[in-house]
This record gives C-alpha cells, structure tokens and sequence, in this order.
C-alpha cells in the first residue's frame, strides 16, 4: 500500500466513522414494533430512476480484471478475443449499464499509451498503488471498449488527473472519438477500430483529496477546469454543438444571464472528482465555482461521492460467520449514506435548484475483511446475503434521490469489495449481490413512485432498525414494480398493500434469502442464495405480501 492510498482511505474511512457516530440515526433504543400497512401513491409519480444508477466499477485492482475479465486469447478459458465467456454472459443478464474505468487511484497513474497497439510491443509496469502487481497493459483502451460492447454497456472513463497531463488526457479522447483523417483516428483504426467509440461519462480525476492528490479543494478546482475546458469528445454524435457566436451576442446585448450552452443530449458528461463521505468541502467549492463559470469555458455536469461502508473498524468487519449484532451494525452503517447524499444535495441546491449537476455515487459498497489466504491489498471478500440486502439498501436510497443521483458505480465489478462475480481459473460464482441487481431489473429507467408506509422497529440489543425498507416504480414495461426488503434477522413479516385506483389482483416475482444471513454462494456451492420464485394472491380485494427473515422481495403488481 502506497503512503498516499493509506492516508486517502485513513481519512475517508475517519470521516466514515465520525459521520456514524453525529449521523443522528443511529442507535437509539424503541421497542421492536410492526410494519404498518404501504400505499403505492401511483398518482404521485416521481422522478425516473436512471438506469446509470445500476453501474459497476472495474479498476486494474488484484483479479478485478486480469483472471476476472480478461484471460488473453489463448486461454482454455472460453474467450472473446480475451475477454471471458462466462463473466459476459453473467453481466448481460444484469444489464450492466455503464462501467467506470481504469480506477480508483489506479487512474491517477494510468498512462493510455502503455495499452494501446500491437500486444507483444506493451510495457510492463508497476501497479504502485494495488500491492506493486505487474501491470501487463494486455487489457487496454481497445480490449475495454470490446468488452463494454460485448456487454452492451456504456463507458465512463477515469483521466488520469493527478499525475498526467491535460495533453495526454486529450490524446487519449481523441484516440477513442476522433474521425478520420485525424491522425490519431487513423492511430485508432490501424489497431482495428475505424469507428469512433463513445465515451458518455468523463471522470476528472479520481479521490482528489486522497489518492489522486492530495488537493485542496481551491486548488483541484483550479487544475479541474482546465481539463474540463480542453478534454473533448470528437465522435460525431456527442460532440458539444459549435458555439453561436450570434446568439451568445443577442444575450450580451439584452443582458440575458447565461446559464448554460445549448447542450447536445447524447453530448459526453463530465463528472467532477467530489467529496470524501461527509466531507462538504469539495461539493462547496466546486459548486462555488460551477456556478459563477462562464460555460463557454468550462462546465461539468457531475459531481462524485465516494462513501464505503465498513462497519465499526474499517476493514475489519468479518465477511462470514458474525453475529446478528454485527449484522445489524453493518446494515445500520450503510443507511448512513442517506444523510450524506442530502447533506450534499442540499450545498448542490444552493447553486444548481434546477439540478444541472447530477450526484454521481461512484464508488459505494461494502468493504470488509480480506478473505483469508488472498494478498490483502487485492480486496478480496466474501459476498454474503447480508451484502445482497445491504445493496438493496442502497439502491433504495439512490432511487428515493433520483432527481440528484443519476449514476452510481457499486465498488467492485469482478473479484475485489462487494463483487458481483467471484472468479477462480475456470471457475466463476455469482455473489447475492449479483442476484439483487438481477431481481432490480425491472427498475431501471423505471418511474419513482412514492409510498406511504410505516417501516416498523428491528431492534437488537440497544440497535434500532427500521423493519421493512421498501421502493416502487413504473417500469417501462407500463407495470407497477415493488422491491420490499425485510432487515429482521428473526421474524417473518405480513405487509397489506393498498393501490389506490387499481385493482391489484396479485403480486409476483422473486425472493431472496437463505437460513441465515451470513450464508454465501462458493463454488462448490454456487446456488445456497438465489431467487425463488413467490405469488401473492388478493383475497377479498386485499393484498397481503409475506417477507421471510432477512430477505429482499421483488415483485410486480399483477391487475
Ligand atoms: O475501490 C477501491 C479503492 O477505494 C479505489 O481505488 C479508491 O478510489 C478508493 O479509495
């Protein structure tokens, strides 16, 4: 572990801590109490919940891709041109979105050119920041855009910002989206991609604060302008239309505040390297910034959170085998980071009440006890169902917020934090994370649909949860979604579902759960957590949903 990583995850996971022990909610003592009967208040939709919010995260990071996704060419392993059958198979079925990538601190010293051309012909070189691994550069820019298509997501690519240059980053968008006869198009389709690919999210930069760093925030904002002002995409379809000068002239005469350029909707999306958890200093100051810019000059149209959940040691918590006290502390903590995104979505409001600038969460999840016999600093855990049910936490948080958060990156992809697939050699299982975001589906582009409920009280010891967490949506296939996720570890529980306006004759869809809730899928034992299949019926008019103990239920209304 460098210096500069130690101190970057020392101060967020401080900040992690103290924002667990002033972040109100917290441990108060109530008696455990029932659900109440929910109400889907259809005719109070909300906002859509952008399918970007389901995205992964693949950084150079111990097996994450080498041995996770890429295998090389000549691999037994069933491959793409390198890239692994199974794990594409996998991650089409989830409908991966977007993937950010090459990191994580791994960003901040990535340089592009190391992974482009003839294979035999790349240099190796050291990944400081990960255990000191050999970086073969076999995977790079060409191989990650071939398997972002093969699992027809879209691509968010980190710049390096802390120890590149402006130049190199620019290259390196013009090698991916320029057209010929741009040299560098022409560099592009001699490695065998004449067609510019699309880039839809601009990461600039990687934890500033920390890793990327170290920068204050007056100082990040400063060096962050100007690769948001001379980084362009060039592809066709995304490029910022020309500026009108008339226009602009017009506005100047009538003296028009100008808030914004008019902006191409498929046009590339730049996300500012934002706080550190509760930290609200980066989000101040770029807002600060964002709104007194001229937006012929500069602009972004996102800011990054990064918020882990580590229980009460950071990366000490154990990933099997714990109590259900534990289990209680660690879904205690992950809720937590609804206090941190309306804490920052309150500073965006200041500046940006219309909501320009998105909260883009792109590094969450658990992060736990290395599992035993793997080289600590590749992040390898085990992914209980308690990680399934912590993720069904979050995503329900980030749809409640869909209006500000309109991407997050669960940490990580393959093999490292809460992965969503565990490799060995040929070997591959999929994690109750994994199950989750598959039974989530349906809430993709999906429209928010508030509910009124109360949650109920999950108590242990002098713990206190809420009961039962819930969303609703519209999906886009017109039907009315519900994702009820049950956190007591005890008892089943009834919840009465009232639809007003429609006549809901049933519900169905998916469960998942397991005997208890530190169970895991191995590979031996690939299926110990995952989805069954669960029908309610309406008796005389009236819904009634059962969750088991520690379970997460999806389902739609059947009218
Ligand atoms: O996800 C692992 C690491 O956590 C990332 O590289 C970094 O951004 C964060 O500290």
């Amino acid at each position: 572990m460098t210096s500069t990583l130690f101190k970057s995850v020392i101060t967020l996971a401080k900040t992690t801590a103290v924002a667990a022990l002033i972040g109100a909610a917290p441990v108060y003592a109530a008696d455990a109490k029932a659900p109440g009967s929910l109400t889907v208040n259809v005719d109070q939709a909300g906002a859509v919940i952008n399918r970007d919010i389901f995205g992964q995260f693949a950084e150079h990071l111990g097996t994450g891709i080498y041995g996770g996704v890429w295998v090389g060419k000549d691999s037994k392993i069933p491959n793409v041109r390198g890239i692994r059958s199974d794990v594409v198979k996998a991650l089409k079925d989830i409908k991966v979105p977007v993937v950010r990538w090459p990191g994580g601190c791994f960003a901040d010293e990535y340089h592009w050119r190391d992974g482009v051309g003839p294979a035999d012909q790349r240099v190796k070189t050291v990944n400081t920041t990960w255990a000191g691994a050999v970086e073969p550069n076999t995977f790079g820019t060409d191989e990650f855009m071939d398997f972002t298509q093969q699992i027809g997501a879209e691509v968010y690519l980190s710049i390096n910002v802390g120890s590149g240059t402006i130049k190199e980053a620019a290259d390196w968008l013009a090698y991916m989206t320029a057209v010929a006869p741009a040299t560098a198009a022409m560099e592009r389709a001699a490695n065998g991609h004449k067609e510019p690919y699309k880039v839809k999210y601009l990461g600039l930069g990687n934890e500033m604060w920390g890793c990327g760093g170290p920068f204050t925030p007056d100082e990040y904002v400063t060096k962050m302008k100007t690769f948001a002002h001379f980084v362009h995409n060039h592809n066709p379809e995304q490029a910022a239309p020309r500026i009108d000068y008339a226009a602009i002239a017009k506005d100047l005469m009538t003296g028009k505040q100008m808030d914004s350029l008019p902006a191409n909707p498929n046009g590339m999306k730049r996300v500012a390297a934002g706080p550190n958890s509760s930290d609200p200093s980066y989000t101040e100051t770029i807002m600060k910034a964002w709104k007194t810019r001229s937006p012929i000059y500069w602009d972004i149209e996102g800011i990054s959170l990064h918020q882990y959940t580590w229980g009460p040691m950071p990366f000490q918590e154990p990933a099997t085998d714990f109590s259900e006290a534990q289990y209680a502390t660690v879904l205690l903590h992950t809720m937590h980071i609804e206090k941190t995104i309306s804490m920052h979505s309150a500073i965006m409001d200041k500046y940006d009440p219309n909501k320009h600038i998105a909260l883009i969460v792109d590094e969450w999840g658990v992060w736990l006890k290395p599992k035993p016999g793997t080289e600590p600093m590749f992040l390898q855990q085990e992914n209980s169902l308690r990680d399934g049910i912590v993720a069904a936490l979050n995503i329900n948080i980030f749809a409640r917020h869909a209006d500000r958060v309109r991407m997050t990156n669960i940490a990580q992809m393959v093999n490292v934090l809460q992965t969503m697939i565990m490799t060995d050699g040929k070997k591959m299982v999929l994690t109750p994370t994994y199950q989750v975001y598959k039974m989530y589906v349906p809430f993709q582009d999906a429209q928010f649909i508030p509910l009124s409920f109360d949650a109920g009280v999950y108590t242990v010891g002098n713990l206190a949860l809420p009961k039962v967490d819930a969303i609703a949506a519209r999906g886009k296939d017109g039907k009315i979604w519900l994702s009820l996720t049950n956190l007591d570890a005890k008892n089943a529980v009834d919840i009465p579902v009232n639809v007003p306006g429609v006549k809901a004759k049933a519900a169905r869809g998916d469960v998942l759960t397991a005997k208890r809730f530190d169970v895991i899928n191995t590979f031996d034992k690939p299926n110990e957590v995952t989805p069954k299949a669960v029908k309610f019926k309406a008796a005389d008019g009236k819904l009634m949903i059962s969750l088991p103990p520690h379970s997460v239920t999806v389902v739609q209304l059947v009218e």
